[in-house]
């Protein structure tokens, strides 16, 4: 993103758990700070040094350590990055339980360490549910050995919850036990164009009513988003008849046991969505192969680096009522225009992406400079209107630098300070990714 920096001299990349355990007591012992960095693909500065920290880099620990084919659990070494498990294990009819469009390099230990949700979440859940263990090394360099393979373990507190979501401010993940799905059977995909944001939910009901246990992802785009995909060359534009018109589109996936059952359901579908009375979308594409499957998808997915190469992008991960979507990016738009700054040479462009099935929009400023006049401008006024919804400031991208600050808009004031006192409990010298998190 271009829009955090530090000074550190130092990058280490150990190559053992013991390593890491190693350098984090002697960081401990001097009290030097250190920033984990995985994959460094995070939205929210959270593996980005603030200051001279030493970067710990687990870009060394890529070992498979054991895959069961049986129960689909696989345990691998944090740095692993997320594309080569799932190519890891396809050949044995699994998929990873997360999807993301950072899978080429973000890392495993990354994904739990920020909890990433992605494209996934609809269908397979949280990080929370689908990792079974950890391995961490504590900060003061103790190895905390949790890396079950066990679907049950009911013994006491789940302390690895602990370490999904820390961002690295509690330990530093080493290895991740995870539960991964047997691959799909048939997938398939179709984006719809929607004439008004208003039939988006509508829509979502009835697609979930009609396509029930193969539905497997709900994503949203709206037409700014759709329109700045397509400029920067992400995925398969739809033609000008099927773009006319449309005010967001929507990509609907299945994931099932038998393709002619599925196609059956999906073209059911879209049958009944084009010849109601009044018709819930303008059109609809549906993939006629599995080249096409990856280019819708990649319109989507695309979003995220289109925005990065039109500007400098003011980023807000909100969870909030399905409904409050679209008010939330209008309000936003109407708050720079009233403000003067909505222009070419300020802000290029105001939108919303996101996880309709998961109530996650993605509102996404994108413009020529990061300004704080535009900062201001923005906050706290995105934060206030999520709390106002009680919303969360992070429904998937974390804390990190950027929302320390807002932190309380989503958690109250018992929730934070128990978190304090969990970090200090774990990282009484503050060495874990100062600055992240917690203030
Ligand atoms: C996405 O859903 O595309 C990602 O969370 C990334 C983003 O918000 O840009
Ligand atoms: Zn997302």
């Amino acid at each position: 993103m271009g829009k955090y920096r530090g000074k550190s001299t130092t990058v280490l990349r150990p190559k053992t758990t013991q390593e890491v355990s190693e350098i984090v007591k002697w960081c401990n012992d001097r009290r030097i700070g250190i920033v984990p960095q995985g994959g460094n693909t995070g939205l929210v500065g959270g593996s980005v040094p603030l200051k001279d920290e030493v970067i710990l880099s687990l870009s060394n620990m890529t070992q498979v350590r054991s895959f069961d084919p049986i129960s689909g659990i696989l345990v691998a070494d944090a740095g692993c990055i997320l594309q080569s498990l799932t190519d890891y294990v396809a050949p044995h009819n699994h998929i990873m339980p997360l999807d993301l469009g950072a899978k080429g390099s973000c890392q495993i230990g990354g994904n739990v360490s920020t909890n990433a949700g992605g494209l996934r979440l609809l269908r397979y859940g949280s990080l929370h549910g689908s990792v079974l263990g950890l391995e961490v090394v504590l900060p003061d360099g103790t190895i905390l050995d949790q890396l079950t393979t066990l679907r049950k373990d009911n013994t006491g507190y789940d302390l690895k919850q602990l370490f999904i979501g820390a961002e690295g401010t509690l330990g530093i993940i080493t290895a991740v036990s995870i539960l991964t799905p047997p691959a799909p059977q048939a997938s398939n995909n179709v984006i719809l164009a929607l004439p008004r944001f208003e039939n988006v939910l509508p829509l979502y009901k009835t697609v979930k009513r009609q396509l029930s246990e193969i539905l497997s992802a709900f994503e949203f785009i709206d037409r700014t988003a759709y329109d700045l995909a397509v400029k920067h060359g992400q995925g398969r534009a739809l033609s000008e008849d099927e773009v006319e018109g449309a005010e967001c589109f929507v990509l609907v996936e299945t994931s099932g046991g038998k393709r002619e059952h599925d196609e059956e359901k999906l073209n059911t579908l879209l049958e009944s969505l084009l010849e109601a009375d009044e018709p819930l979308i303008n059109t609809g594409v549906m993939a006629q192969n599995p080249a096409q499957f990856s280019s819708i998808w990649a319109l989507r997915e695309g979003v995220t680096e289109a925005v990065s190469k039109e500007g400098k992008a003011y980023k807000y991960d909100i969870s909030i009522p399905l409904s409050t979507f679209k008010e939330c990016v209008d309000l936003t738009r109407e708050r720079l225009r009233s403000k003067g700054l909505l222009s070419e040479d300020k802000v290029k462009a105001v939108m919303g992406y996101g996880h309709v099935g998961d109530g996650n929009l993605h509102l996404n400023v994108v413009a020529n400079a990061y300004t704080e006049e535009i900062q201001d401008a923005l906050e706290p006024f995105i934060y206030e209107l999520v709390a106002s919804h009680r919303g969360s400031v992070s429904a998937e991208h974390g804390i990190g630098a950027m929302k320390t600050h807002a932190l309380h808009y989503s958690k109250n004031e018992v929730s934070v300070a128990w978190m304090k006192r969990i970090k200090a409990m774990f990282d009484p010298n503050g060495i874990m990714n100062p600055g992240k998190v917690l203030e």
